[in-house]
């Protein structure tokens, strides 16, 4: 259904139990009533999603934050304030009307509000929080258009709302701020040099946890069916390869398939069109994909920090 016209009807799917994929700024979510234990186990079983990695709970707007979870520590209110509604999902401490299962028997919880009208929208016509993972088989490409929904999860959802591809193409920066200093768990479509800009110096610690509090940052993940690896054109050869370059296709090699994320070297650009890329390359049938890594600043970093993850998958 389109994002727009589809609100009322997908609002009452998720009020009754149901799944509603729905677009943010960030990545396509596959949103439940974060209120109900049954509706949000759904999602785990849809995306063959392991119990052990909690989901992040949207909000259609900063001020149901308090409403729901209380009063937070003032870093916290200082990021809200500062980056809601945007790509920045928090830790606050789980309230008690939200299931276990939605936070994996954590005593935290991950809460973000997306800048996309139609994802506010629908939230707010729910009347509840929606718990959203990212709407993609688990470990697999995360989803910027609502057609890689329907190919990866199709019949598991109940209604997609379709938004046209997503402006950031890449999921949210997840902060735990309640400590001393902010860590970041996960690099995201925010970059941290904001982040830093806004509270000060940030720890960034992505996956460093053997037990990972974010398995969003489990080594291995994002990954596309082919097997792909992190080089240069001129690395190995030989087979049916596809090459995903930052700025210009590659000078050398012999290649199946080439991706361009951004001629103009703007890395924004090139953070909404990596999924996407990654999901056309996957479609072409290489036996390999080759991905160069961008430069390592602003969300240039979160694309690295995902390119190495899909490659992970393969070692
Ligand atoms: O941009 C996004 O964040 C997208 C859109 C749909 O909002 N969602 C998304 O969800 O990326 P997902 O499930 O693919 O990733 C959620 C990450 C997981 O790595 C999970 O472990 C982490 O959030 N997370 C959830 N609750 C947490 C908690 N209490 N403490 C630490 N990490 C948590
Ligand atoms: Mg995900």
């Amino acid at each position: 259904m389109p994002a727009g016209s589809g609100i009322g009807e997908a609002a009452a799917v998720l009020r009754a139990g149901g799944l509603v994929a729905f677009p943010t700024e960030t990545v396509y979510g596959l949103g439940a009533n974060a209120l109900d234990a049954r509706a949000a186990a759904r999602i785990f079983e849809a995306k063959a999603r392991p119990s052990f990695d909690p989901l992040i709970t949207h909000l259609a707007d900063a001020a149901d934050l308090p409403a729901l979870v209380g009063a937070v520590p003032p870093a916290v209110a200082a990021l809200v304030a500062r980056f809601w509604p945007g790509p920045l999902t928090l830790i606050v401490d789980r309230p008690a009307v939200i299931p276990p299962i939605v936070t994996s028997g954590l005593d935290t919880m991950a809460v973000r509000v997306p800048d996309e009208p139609s994802a506010r929208a629908l939230i707010a016509a729910a009347g509840v929080p929606v718990a959203a993972p990212s709407a993609n088989r688990f470990g697999q490409l995360s989803p910027t258009r609502a057609e890689h929904v329907v190919t990866g999860l199709g019949a598991a959802v109940d209604v997609v709302l379709d938004g046209g591809p997503t402006r950031c193409g890449i999921e949210s920066t997840i902060v735990d701020a309640r400590g001393e200093r902010p860590v970041v768990l996960r690099l995201g479509a925010l970059p941290v040099e904001a982040l830093v800009e806004a509270v000060g110096p940030v720890e960034v610690r992505p996956g460093s946890s053997g037990q990972p509090v974010a398995p969003g940052t489990l080594a291995a993940h994002y990954a596309p069916r082919t097997p792909l690896r992190l080089g240069a054109a001129a690395d190995g050869d030989g087979g049916r390869r596809g090459f995903l370059a930052f700025r210009a296709p590659p000078a050398q090699g012999d290649w199946a398939a080439v991706e361009v994320l951004s001629p103009e070297g703007d890395l924004t650009v090139a953070a909404a069109r990596l999924f996407d890329a990654l999901h056309r390359l996957d479609a072409t049938g290489v036996t390999e994909i080759v991905a160069e890594p961008v430069p390592d600043v602003g969300v240039g970093r979160a694309i690295n920090d995902r390119l190495r993850r899909a490659a992970a998958t393969w070692r």
